[in-house]
């Protein structure tokens, strides 16, 4: 397996491959401290592309100033182990001059969207996401690009902006990947103290409950929001930062749950935040 560090490289490599390799062409990105939630997302690209890029950069622009960027997890030999192992053909590592050069001033802005759920408390994040997204999928051109569904309202905007830039790739969602006791595998989750991971075990409860409530037939949103704010507040540690049912495609929310509504929770778990989410139905 290859580690490109530059734009140039991973644009000539993925042509090549498409070209002259007669392969299509599969983009993974990530920010490394890789566990099997992002395995699954390289193993899903390589079982439906013949080239599998894996990036691998964390991305300073989807990082509010008090939030983790410089503490955020980096295990790269380990990260590229597990990269391989999975079946990426490339690992794309660039620097931050590389992806962001003197002076950069151009950003992608998803209006609206970017703005509600994570996009609330965290108000940059979006913005910071889509622009790197977007220089990815400029530079290896891919025609399927992996998502997790754990990151759901990630999804949404970066669907939103594939769709208005006419980008040439396709987004491929993969199932959230969960620890045995259903705690959503996470880079962050390296961060909690054993105490704390056990009361982070309310998010995903929080949400199978909601699963459980659609399956018995409830339909109205404030009782799944009403019934996870009970489960989150079971727990010491645990500081809601939002409940929400919406509609996945644009965010907002609706009222009555219908299949496909995304169900979604973040909370702080002591100074960690985690995520949760369900689509029902
Ligand atoms: P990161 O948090 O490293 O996640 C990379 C990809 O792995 C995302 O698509 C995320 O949804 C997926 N993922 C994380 N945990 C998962 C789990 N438990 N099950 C399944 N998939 C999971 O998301 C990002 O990085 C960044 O915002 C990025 C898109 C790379 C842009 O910088």
């Amino acid at each position: 397996m290859e580690i490109l560090r530059t734009v140039a490289e991973l644009r000539e490599w993925s042509r090549w491959e498409r070209n002259d390799g007669g392969n299509t062409i599969g983009l993974v990105p990530t920010m490394g401290a890789l566990h099997a939630g992002h395995a699954s997302l390289i193993r899903a690209a390589k079982a439906s592309v013949g080239f599998v890029a894996v990036s691998i950069f964390v991305n300073p622009t989807q990082f509010g100033p008090n939030e983790d960027f410089a503490c955020y997890p980096r295990s790269f030999d380990a990260d590229c182990a597990l990269a391989e192992a999975a079946g990426a053909d490339v690992v794309f590592a660039p620097s931050v001059a590389e992806l962001y050069p003197a002076g950069a001033a151009t950003f992608v802005e998803v209006d609206g969207l970017s703005h509600r759920l994570d996009g609330q408390s965290r108000p940059e994040h979006f913005r910071g996401v889509a622009t790197v997204v977007a220089k990815l999928m400029i530079a290896a051109e891919p025609d399927l690009a992996f998502f997790g569904q754990k990151d759901a309202a990630q999804v949404a905007v970066l669907r939103r902006m594939v769709a208005d830039l006419r980008l040439a790739t396709e987004i491929v969602v993969c199932p959230i990947v969960r620890e045995a006791d259903g705690l959503a595998l996470s880079s962050r989750n390296v961060y909690l103290s054993a105490e704390e991971r056990v009361q982070a075990l309310t998010l995903s409860r929080a949400v199978r409950e909601a699963e459980a409530l659609f399956a018995s037939g409830k339909r109205r949103a404030d009782e799944f929001v009403e019934a996870a704010r009970e489960t989150l507040a079971s727990a010491q540690e645990i500081r809601e930062d939002y409940i929400a049912l919406v509609d996945w495609g644009t965010l907002e929310p609706v009222e009555i749950a219908a299949p496909g509504s995304l169900f979604a929770v973040a909370a702080w778990v002591g100074a960690t935040r985690l995520i949760d989410n369900a689509i029902l139905g």
